[in-house]
């Protein structure tokens, strides 16, 4: 691991923390941020933590004209031991890494990212909810700040973590959302873009999201671009649906994004020898499926939803109301299980969750000052 020296600079004030029950997804910040510099010729420089701030850009920078960027996002978790617990940060950071590769964007060392986030955490680490449903959103960032109109991967970035206290993603909390399949716009196509988390991808749903909030959907279900017929994702996450007895989800194709949550469900079922498989599935497998009563859940797995049942979906004028609009037995288990892990409750028979240190251990070199 490169070690950077982390220059600390702690906040005099305190914001007022939201009330655990007031909690919304990713509207309110805590009181640091952890920051680093990269220029070319140079690498990465200047990690430090502050205050949380505006950023001061020129108005140039490339990031506002041509969208070089990259963001993941993980959660930590207070415990009832009063441990914090981090879900697999080691998968976000590597992914991280394939993104910046895809988007032109400077590797980061993945353990020193690891460690720079402990160290906020420790730092904020009193802002973490316990509530059922709650946690400490994680927002991990890289834009590039070169300030110059040619297109071309910018000489300088900025890597940015800032930390969110939330709630449930969706308006509905933990009951089943209602989802519309898109059939007039693509999300993304192999060769894309669709396997990075870049902000690109997000903006260019937008417009068939608020399409499909107007009909009174959370999201929409994206078929592939070339056939528009092959299931890939839901808007912010992936897709799986019980057939018969067997949970199916569409198989990595190079424009789908391999969520740390997809993975973890996958090894979940297997682990439970639930059938499952990992393949091409079409809206008429679908609709079929439904027709013949054997299309038993749905569930939309991600950092930021968790495991969000579907019960209704809406396609071709037709409403399909999955298990009677209730949340299925196995989605019910996985969120059970899956958060039970998370939040300490549960034993990791897997290794997934990683400790976060209550004091300063890391290898990193920290100058604290209080501004
Ligand atoms: C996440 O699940 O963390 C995501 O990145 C989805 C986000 C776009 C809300």
């Amino acid at each position: 691991m490169t070690t950077y020296n982390i220059d600390i600079t702690l906040s005099t004030t305190k914001k007022e923390k939201p009330q655990a029950d007031k909690l919304q997804f990713g509207k309110t910040f805590t009181d640091h941020m952890f920051i680093m510099d990269y220029a070319l010729g140079h690498g990465w420089h200047d990690a430090r933590i502050i205050p949380y701030q505006s950023l001061s850009l020129d108005p140039a920078s490339m990031i506002f004209h041509y969208g070089q960027s990259v963001f993941e996002g993980l959660k930590a978790y207070l415990t009832e031991k009063d441990q914090v617990l981090l879900f697999r940060p080691d998968q976000n950071f590597k992914r991280f890494n394939i993104s910046n590769d895809r988007l032109c964007i400077p590797h980061l060392d993945e353990d020193f990212a690891l460690e720079a986030l402990k160290q906020l955490i420790q730092i904020d680490r009193e802002w973490i909810p316990t509530a059922a449903g709650t946690s400490l959103y994680i927002r991990p960032f890289i834009i590039s700040t070169e300030p110059y109109l040619g297109v071309a991967p910018s000489t300088n970035y900025q890597f940015i973590i800032i930390l969110s206290p939330v709630g449930s993603y969706y308006k509905e909390g933990l009951a089943p959302i209602k989802i519309s399949v898109e059939s007039e716009y693509v999300r993304a196509v192999a060769g894309g873009t669709g396997t990075a988390k870049t902000g690109g991808n997000y903006a260019s749903s937008l417009k068939a999201q608020q399409q499909s909030g107007d009909k009174g959907y959370s999201q929409v279900l994206w078929l592939d671009g070339v056939n528009r017929k092959y299931i890939e994702e839901v808007g912010s996450m992936n897709i799986f649906f019980k057939i018969d007895g067997e949970v199916v989800t569409p198989m990595v194709n190079g424009s789908i994004l391999e969520g740390i949550t997809r993975k973890s469900i996958l090894q979940l079922l297997r682990y439970w020898d639930i059938p499952v498989s990992e393949r091409l599935i079409s809206i008429d497998e679908i609709k079929q499926a439904y027709a013949d009563g054997k299309l038993e859940e749905a569930f939309g797995t991600g950092t930021a939803a968790v495991i969000a049942p579907v019960g209704e979906l809406f396609w071709n004028d037709e409403k399909m109301t999955i298990n009677n609009g209730q949340t299925g037995p196995v989605s019910q288990k996985l969120y059970d299980t899956l958060t039970g892990i998370q939040t300490g409750t549960l034993e990791d028979p897997f290794g997934w969750v990683v400790e976060v240190p209550s004091e300063v251990e890391s290898l990193l070199h920290s100058n604290v000052i209080t501004r």
